[in-house]
């Protein structure tokens, strides 16, 4: 049993493979929260929290009386509320009728159930295999007539805790949420360090690790969306923590739309983490005996540092997360026109870079921006979903339909959130693009957002784009965003509940995605805004992988993907091959280097075939080749981070088969120095008893290196134990720009023998 529950209900233990979380309700009915971390004994581990008279503490009023040292602000909470004796940032704050705003939740009840809770309207993680089991935590204040059920999806081999929150307002008097935070743990500790995953535009989620000041630390978005500029994901880590040693917290957020993840060192308690949506842009009215269900969290626990953090949210997220046809079956490699041609294109290219491509084995050729209304650049038809026939030469059913007779599933391009003010669209409905009526909106690559939370614009899009789905019998569908969201109106909501316009964004944006979903299994969803700016678990649940970053090129990537990585799975990472020199940077590398970044990524290729040369051609046909032999290695092994991409001169990433029984090391040299020194790195993941050869997948490569090291990488046997302890080194001679040239890669297999 997962979740153990003593026989008065007071303490309650959640038990995952690695983890123990307990909480315990005290005489007073407050529901502590009293361990999250190692596995410990089966005791009541309150008796570990200190608890002294601390001045100007202030004590609820049962007692007050008798224990001066009885504080909401010295106590760690399983849900720190508002107004009452706690003084840190609530995870719940409520205003009445009357302007009144402390909540004062005591336990109520509990249940435990088998198999996981699902949530109504919002994405949630899921179980097929049986491993999970529910807690449902009911408080109440009576005296105020509000009701919270907490509820924890407790997923024991996996590892990871789930938490949402619902709240009921059982009075008959409106009330108004102002904030409803859906994860609040606890801990007894200030000294933690916190790492982020922070960035901008074409440099997204590159990680950030601080020590925890006094006071508050946070992180979020107001754009409307999770956004590049922070992930709604975090790590807290002891101090000393390394990539694989020492303990960490991994927190990471199931939705979409505005967040704030706050870690407040409190200057005397410990640390309080809590991450739901953004209170700034969030107001929601609770009419009497409404509920509003905040999004779901997750957490989960390592005492292996910050891989092993990453390997628990790995495998949840490609098990609980991505669903569907999808998940498990092999994903195409794409061929993507956009920096091939970008909006100048007509239906004879893209027919002849399908061809090229599917010389090189390419499976999907994707049409990007610029193939409907009048969209020959990106100032104007957002919204205007109709074939531009003229400029395809043909009905987009055609063009389909001749792709495929050059062997490529085809997939197509869409901004439906969007809407250009110069489409046919914007004419007919003014009103469904986001703007305060009497009030010019701010513009953003020239467009507006539609109305997302009003259903009629929701209804207009499914059918939009359930036709073209049909039309051109699509089997992907590539779901761009480019805006952020201001002028926060919506015109079917009162003046008091415009606060939950956002919300209402994000949940119709998903009801759009879910009812695609349901109609078009097989379909497979890309999303994407502007590149990697909303990469969160939310969208995971509809769309199993996201374009990760608009920039390209290799080298940049290796930051990106790795700082991505340390929460997201190869598997949901869009990556592609473009053309060199590259369009962001203007960075010169070669093919191989390209692939052997994107391959650790759904992999494709972004560039004009139809300028490939004969022999690049081949080399695409040998790296699809490769993919292929290697993919459940690639997208389904453990990821293991071996050298970063800040260290010096190299970086090194592996995928271990979960069973040990071979691994794949990804080498780049991002930094060639004339006097090289010794780059080693351990293997991880291996089997320690079994012995392993060791082979560049490149013979090319081999053919370069000095004999000694011939022998070592054409074929070379070491134990796991070695590979583990002692370990590898980059190659000689690819360190060293005369022998190499700029950014050489390596791929070697190690495979048990
Ligand atoms: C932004 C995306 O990130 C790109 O991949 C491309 O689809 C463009 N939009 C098209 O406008």
């Amino acid at each position: 049993m997962a979740i153990r529950i003593s026989e008065d209900g007071r303490l309650i233990r959640l038990e995952t493979k690695t983890s123990v979380y307990q909480m315990k309700t005290d005489a007073f009915g407050t529901l502590w929260h009293t361990h999250y971390g190692e596995k410990t004994g089966e005791d009541d581990l309150s008796y570990a929290l200190y608890m002294r008279q601390r001045g100007h503490s202030c004590n609820p009023y049962e007692v007050g009386m008798t224990d001066r040292s009885y504080s909401l602000e010295l106590i760690p909470q399983e849900l720190g509320c508002f107004g009452g004796s706690d003084f840190r940032s609530p995870a719940l704050r409520v205003r009445f009728a009357d302007g009144a705003r402390t909540l004062q939740l005591r336990f109520e009840s509990c249940r435990a159930e088998n198999g996981k809770y699902a949530l109504d309207a919002l994405p949630a993680s899921y179980d097929e295999t049986g491993d999970a089991q529910t807690l449902t935590v009911r408080l109440t204040d009576a005296e105020a007539k509000i009701a919270v059920e907490l509820r924890y999806g407790v997923f024991e081999e996996a590892d990871v805790i789930t938490r949402t929150m619902r709240v009921i307002n059982e009075s008959d008097a409106p009330v108004f949420l102002e904030k409803a935070a859906s994860l609040c743990v606890d801990f007894p500790r200030g000294d933690y360090e916190l790492l982020t995953f922070c960035g901008r535009w074409a440099k997204e989620r590159i990680p950030e690790r601080l020590p925890l000041r006094q006071g508050m630390n946070a992180i979020g978005s107001t754009r409307g969306f999770s956004g590049a500029r922070f992930n709604p994901s975090a790590m807290l880590l002891e101090q000393g923590a390394t990539e694989t040693y020492g303990k960490a917290y991994g927190f990471a957020f199931v939705y979409s739309g505005d967040f704030l993840l706050e870690a407040e060192r409190d200057t005397i308690v410990g640390t309080r983490v809590l991450l739901g949506i953004n209170p700034d842009t969030f107001e929601w009215k609770l009419a009497p005996h409404e509920a509003f269900q905040t999004p779901e969290a997750l957490m989960t626990f390592s005492d292996s540092g910050i891989s092993g953090i990453s390997l628990r949210f790995h495998r949840f997220i490609s098990r609980h997360i991505v669903r569907g046809t999808w998940r498990a079956k092999p994903r195409p490699v794409l061929l993507n026109n956009w920096e091939g041609t970008y909006f100048n294109f007509d239906g004879e290219k893209l027919v002849q870079m399908a061809r090229r491509a599917a010389e090189a084995g390419v499976e999907l050729f994707v049409l990007d921006d610029g193939w409907f209304g009048a969209r020959d650049d990106d100032k104007r038809a957002l919204g205007d979903w109709t074939p531009n026939e003229k400029k395809l030469g043909c009905t987009l059913a055609e063009l389909a339909d001749r792709i495929r007779a050059e062997g490529l599933q085809f997939g197509l391009w869409f901004e439906p959130e969007a809407i250009s003010e110069d489409s046919d669209l914007y004419r007919a409905h003014p009103d469904w693009a986001v703007a305060i009526p009497g009030r010019k909106p701010s513009l953003s690559r020239y467009e507006l957002l539609l109305d997302l939370s009003r259903r009629d614009v929701q209804d207009y899009l499914i059918r939009e784009l359930s036709d073209r789905i049909r039309e051109a019998k699509l089997t992907y569908l590539k779901w761009d965003l480019n805006r952020s969201l201001c002028d926060r109106y919506t015109a079917s909501l009162p003046a008091e509940r415009q606060g939950e316009m956002p919300h209402r964004y994000i949940l119709g944006t998903y009801r759009v995605l879910d009812a695609l979903c349901k109609a078009f299994p097989d379909l497979l969803i890309e999303s994407c805004a502007s590149g990697g700016s909303r990469f969160d678990a939310g969208m995971l649940c509809y769309t199993p992988q996201i374009w990760t970053s608009d920039d390209t090129d290799p080298i940049e990537r290796l930051q990106i993907q790795h700082g991505t990585s340390m929460i997201y799975p190869v598997s949901t990472m869009g990556a592609h091959v473009s053309a060199s020199p590259n369009h962001q940077t203007g960075r010169v590398t070669s093919m191989k280097t390209r692939a052997t970044v994107a391959m650790s990524g759904t992999f494709g290729y972004e560039l004009d075939a139809t300028k490939l040369t004969d022999a690049e051609t081949a080399q695409m046909r040998r790296q699809i080749e490769t993919f292929h032999a290697l993919y459940d290695l690639l997208q389904h092994g453990d990821y293991y981070r071996l050298l970063p991409p800040d260290s010096d001169s190299a970086t090194v990433w592996e995928q271990a088969a979960c069973d040990g029984s071979r691994a794949l090391v990804n080498i780049i040299v991002h930094g060639v120095r004339p006097s090289p020194l010794e780059k080693r790195f351990l293997v991880q993941g291996l089997c320690d008893e079994k012995n392993y050869r060791i082979s560049l997948i490149d013979p090319d490569d081999l053919a370069k290196l000095p004999p000694r090291q011939q022998e070592l990488f054409g074929g070379g046997i070491l134990s796991g134990r070695t590979l583990r302890t002692v370990g590898l080194y980059v190659p000689e001679g690819a360190l060293s720009r005369e022998e190499s040239g700029d950014y050489p890669s390596y791929q070697i297999l190690i495979e048990q023998i």
